[in-house]
């Protein structure tokens, strides 16, 4: 890659709702690329039912970000590798927690690659802290009353009480 170009990085998830973990992610991202956008998939063949629709988790990330111009919160449909090539994104981000992450990931980095030859997946490991975090588990202890507010920003927990009645 020339020295001149852009590093454009594409940073695809649920999101359902942003993590500290992912936040910690994107930030990381930053010190390897010159933007990123933090695309939310609408997953039609999804069977879990989501807390937030995709025009949310998208609001969630513009406030969370709002002070770094350098993250584009955008919402996708069909091929990730299709939506990476249309907004000249050739690096993809995921992070990896732990091993059990693994397979899938590796999975998924090759058939995009298969997809779309051009494109890299970069794995990315979040700060310890967030290894074990995931937007289900929050999904779940913050629908059961736990307190979740150091798993998530305040835009998050704002809309979290909001939704859930806290
Ligand atoms: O946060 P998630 O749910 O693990 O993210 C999975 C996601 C959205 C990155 C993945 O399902 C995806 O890329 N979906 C878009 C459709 C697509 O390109 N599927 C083929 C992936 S190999």
């Amino acid at each position: 890659m020339s020295q001149a170009q852009p590093v454009i990085a594409i940073y695809p998830g649920s999101f359902d709702p942003l993590t500290r973990g992912h936040e910690d992610i994107a930030r990381r991202t930053l010190r390897i690329a010159d933007r990123l956008y933090v695309a939310v998939a609408y997953s039609p063949t999804q069977t879990k039912k989501s807390l937030f629709t995709v025009e949310e988790r998208v609001e969630i990330i513009r406030d969370v970000f709002a002070g770094e111009p350098r993250v584009e919160p955008v919402a996708f449909r069909g091929l990730l590798v299709d939506f990476a090539r249309e907004r000249g994104a050739r690096v993809v981000i995921r992070g990896l927690r732990a091993v059990s992450d693994f397979e899938y990931e590796l999975q998924m980095a090759q058939m995009n690659r298969e997809l779309w030859d051009e494109v890299e997946t970069v794995f990315l490991a979040p700060e310890l802290e967030y290894s074990f975090l995931s937007s289900s588990l929050v999904r779940e202890v913050a629908g059961l009353g736990g307190d979740i507010s150091r798993f998530v920003s305040a835009p998050v927990m704002a809309r979290l009480e909001a939704k859930l009645g806290g």
